[in-house]
C-alpha cells in the first residue's frame, strides 16, 4: 500500500499493455469457450458435398434396424448436408426396435458436462415423410445412465418440410462424460440437421462457459487479439476464416474445416460474437431484417436470435487479424487481391459502419445498432517476407486508412532491430523459446528499438514447455517489456487455450476439459502483471553482495497504480529470480517519497515450487499458484527470494 502516491514520478506504461490472444487452436472456442455441446451439429464436418463426416455422431442400432447417410436436402443454403435416418426396425411385429430404440447420438467434444438441477436447451431440425416420435436424451457414456430426456411428438403433416423444435431439458444426474441421443421406435425416414445442446447456465447467460470466461476475467486484458493466427491464414486459403461465413443465426453457418488444426469448427463463435460479448434474445418482429440468407429463418417463424459477443463483455479492445490473400501454401497476387480487401473493408462496416449501411445494417439486425469499437487491425499473420506480402498489405494499408484513418495497422514485419521499409502503426513480433533461458536473455530485446518508428505488438509470445521454469522465462521477458513500455504497446502469451483431449501445442496459458480447468504456471505468471497496463513505471536496482553470475539471474521492474474501486494506490515490486540459489537483496526504487510505503498493510506473493521442473495438470491443478502472504518488514539484510 502506498500511502503517499502524490509526489511519486515515474514513467506511463502503455493503457494497453498486456491483453489476451484469442485463438482457435487447441479446440480453444469449438468445445472450449464456446458453450455448445453438440460437437458437428449439422453434419458438414466432411465439407459441402455428400457422403459428408458426421463425427463423432454414431450410430445406436445396426444394419438390419436402421441405415444412417448423408443427403443435400436441408433448408439452410449455406450448409445443404443434412442427416437421413431410414428405420427398418418398429415398435411392434417381427423386426420390432430394441425397447430403447434406434438412431444416433454425440458425444460433444470428448464427453459433454452434464450437472444435476442444469437446464439444456436442445434445439434440433427434423424433416420427416410420416408421423414422428423421438426421444430427445441426455445420458452416460455408454446410454445407460439416463439423466434428462423428453419426447417430440409430431403428425406427418406438421413434418412434412423442415421443423425446429426446441426442447428444455433439466439433469437429474451429472456426469462430464454425457452424450445426446435422438432415438426412435417408429419405422420411417427422418431428417436431422442443426441439432445444437446449449447450457442454460452459461457466463453472465451469453453462451460461455463461466469457468473459462472467469479466467480470463481475473487476467484483466485491455485487448483481446483474434482469432489468430494460423487459423487466419489456413494451410489453404479455401480453409482460412472467412468472416462472412461466421454470421447471421447460427443455422445458416457453414462452418470450415480449420486446416491449420486439423478441426472441424462449426463456427459459433464467429466474427460477431468476437468483436463484443453480449446477448440478444432478441424478438425479431421486424421480420427477419437485412439477414440475406434469411430464408429458413423466416419461413420457420425463428422469433429468437442469441448472439454473444466476447471482446466488449470482456471490457478489452478487440483487435482483429483479417486474412491477406495469404495462406501457408497458396497465396494470390497482388494484381488480383482486392476482393480480400474488399471483404477487410465490408467487416470493418460491419464493426463500425452505420447501422444503415450494408453491413452495419446486419451488425443493427444482430441486436448491436451501435458500432464497436474496433480500431486495431492485423493485416496477416506471420507473412513478412512471403512473395506477395509487401505488395498486398500495401494495397490493404492505402484502402483501410483512406475509409478509417483512425484505425491503427499492424504490419507481421518485425521493426525491432531494423526500420520497416512501409507505414504501419505498429509491427506484430512473435517469439517462442524451446529453451527459458532464450526467453529470460530476451528481457533486453526491446531496448535499442527506435523510438521514432512503429510501436511493438508482442502478440505471441511462449516457452514451449509449460514448466514453473518456462513462467520464469516468461517473467523476466515482460519485465523487460514493462521497461520498455515507451516502445511495446502491447503484449498477449499464445496459446490462451487448450482442451486436454483436443491439444495442438503442449504448452498454454489454461488448460481444460469438459468440467475442469487448471492455470499453468505460465498463467499464474500474467496474473502478477496485470495491474501493469496503464500504471507508472519506477526505475528500480537491485542491490546485492551475490556474484555477478547470480545477479545475471535477477530482474525486477516496480509499478504504481490506483485501485479504482477503493481508490488506494498500491506499489508493486516483482521480482524474478531465474537461477537455482537463494538471493538475499535490497531493491532501490526512485521516484518515490520516502516513507510512502506502508509495510503492514503490504503482502508477498510468490510464485515457486520445490523443482522448476514442475507442471499443473487436471490431477495436481494447484501445484505450481502463487502463494500471498503478509509482508514481514525486511530486516537489515533485506528479503530473500
Ligand atoms: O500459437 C500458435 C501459432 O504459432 C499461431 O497460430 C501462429 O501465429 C504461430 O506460428
Amino acid at each position: 500500500l502506498l500511502v503517499d502516491a502524490s509526489e511519486a514520478s515515474g514513467r506511463p506504461l502503455s493503457e494497453t499493455l498486456f491483453g489476451i490472444f484469442f485463438e482457435e487452436i487447441n479446440h480453444a472456442g469449438a468445445g472450449g469457450l464456446w458453450a455448445e455441446l453438440v460437437s458437428n451439429r449439422g453434419f458438414e464436418a466432411g465439407g459441402p458435398n455428400v457422403p459428408s463426416n458426421i463425427d463423432p455422431w454414431s450410430i445406436i442400432g445396426n444394419e438390419s434396424s436402421l441405415i444412417v447417410s448423408t443427403d443435400r436436402s436441408s433448408c439452410f443454403d449455406r450448409n445443404k448436408v443434412a442427416l437421413r435416418m431410414e428405420v427398418l426396425c418398429d415398435s411392434q411385429g417381427a423386426n420390432s426396435c430394441p425397447d430403447d430404440g434406434v438412431g444416433i447420438y454425440n458425444p460433444g467434444f470428448w464427453g459433454m458436462n452434464i450437472e444435476k438441477g442444469k437446464t439444456y436447451s436442445v434445439v434440433l431440425y427434423v424433416r420427416s415423410s410420416g408421423s414422428i416420435n423421438v426421444s430427445v436424451s441426455l445420458t452416460g457414456s455408454d446410454g445407460l445412465q439416463k439423466l434428462a430426456a423428453a419426447n417430440i411428438i409430431a403428425s406427418g403433416s406438421e413434418v412434412t418440410n423442415w421443423t425446429k423444435f426446441e426442447v428444455m431439458l433439466e439433469a437429474q444426474g451429472t456426469n462430464p462424460n454425457s452424450r445426446l441421443q435422438l432415438t426412435t421406435t417408429r419405422k420411417g425416414f427422418i431428417w436431422f440437421d442443426q441439432v445444437s445442446v446449449m447450457p442454460l447456465d452459461t457466463y453472465k447467460g451469453h453462451g460461455f462457459r463461466k469457468d473459462l470466461v472467469q479466467m480470463l476475467e481475473d487476467l484483466k486484458p485491455q485487448f483481446m487479439r483474434f482469432p489468430g493466427g494460423c487459423f487466419v491464414e489456413g494451410e489453404w486459403l479455401r480453409n482460412a476464416f472467412r468472416w462472412k461465413e461466421t454470421i447471421g443465426p447460427w443455422e445458416e453457418r457453414p462452418g470450415h474445416f480449420a486446416d491449420c488444426w486439423m478441426y472441424w469448427t462449426d463456427d459459433g463463435l464467429g466474427y460477431f460474437e468476437f468483436l463484443q460479448v453480449g446477448i440478444f434474445f432478441s424478438s425479431v418482429i421486424q421480420e427477419c431484417l437485412e439477414f440475406p440468407l434469411k430464408s429458413c429463418f423466416c419461413r420457420y417463424q425463428f422469433l429468437k436470435i442469441l448472439f454473444m459477443q466476447l471482446a466488449e463483455d470482456l471490457g478489452t479492445l478487440p483487435i482483429w487479424v483479417f486474412n491477406n490473400g495469404i495462406s501457408h501454401t497458396d497465396q494470390v497476387d497482388t494484381s488480383s487481391v482486392l476482393p480480400f480487401v474488399q471483404e477487410a473493408l465490408d467487416g470493418l462496416e460491419f464493426a463500425r459502419g452505420n447501422p444503415n449501411s450494408t453491413w452495419g445494417s446486419l451488425r443493427a439486425a444482430m441486436g448491436h445498432p451501435e458500432p464497436f469499437d474496433l480500431t486495431y487491425v492485423g493485416i496477416g499473420n506471420e507473412d513478412c517476407g512471403r512473395k506477395n506480402y509487401l505488395g498486398n498489405y500495401l494495397k490493404f494499408y492505402s484502402a483501410i486508412k483512406r475509409a478509417y484513418p483512425d484505425i491503427k495497422i499492424i504490419s507481421n514485419c518485425d521493426g525491432s532491430s531494423q526500420k520497416l521499409d512501409h507505414p504501419a502503426d505498429l509491427f506484430d513480433f512473435h517469439f517462442y523459446a524451446d529453451d527459458p533461458k532464450n526467453m529470460f536473455s530476451m528481457a533486453h530485446h526491446f531496448d535499442h528499438t527506435s523510438r521514432s518508428g512503429p510501436k511493438a505488438f508482442v502478440s505471441e509470445y511462449a516457452v514451449t514447455t509449460g514448466s514453473l521454469l518456462a513462467a520464469l522465462g516468461e517473467a523476466g521477458f515482460l519485465i523487460g517489456l514493462e521497461k520498455n513500455s515507451d516502445v511495446v504497446e502491447m503484449a498477449s502469451y499464445a496459446p490462451l487455450f487448450a482442451n486436454d483431449n483436443g491439444r495442438n501445442s503442449k504448452f498454454s496459458a489454461i488448460v481444460f476439459n469438459s468440467s475442469h480447468l487448471y492455470g499453468t504456471p505460465s498463467y499464474w505468471m500474467q496474473c502478477l502483471f496485470k495491474e501493469s497496463s496503464g500504471a507508472t513505471i519506477f526505475n528500480a536496482t537491485l542491490q546485492t553482495n551475490s556474484s555477478t553470475n547470480q545477479v545475471e539471474q535477477l530482474l525486477a521492474s516496480a509499478i504504481s497504480w490506483k485501485n479504482s474501486e477503493n481508490e488506494n494506490s498500491y506499489l508493486r515490486i516483482k521480482i524474478v529470480n531465474f537461477g537455482t540459489d537463494i538471493v538475499n537483496l535490497k531493491i532501490v526504487v526512485d521516484g518515490l517519497e520516502p516513507n510512502s510505503i506502508n509495510l503492514s498493510e503490504s503482502t508477498k506473493t510468490v510464485l515457486t515450487s520445490n523443482n522448476p521442473m514442475d507442471e499443473n495438470s487436471l490431477n495436481e491443478p494447484k501445484k505450481v499458484i502463487p502463494n500471498r502472504i503478509p509482508l514481514e518488514k525486511a530486516g537489515e539484510g533485506g528479503e530473500d527470494v
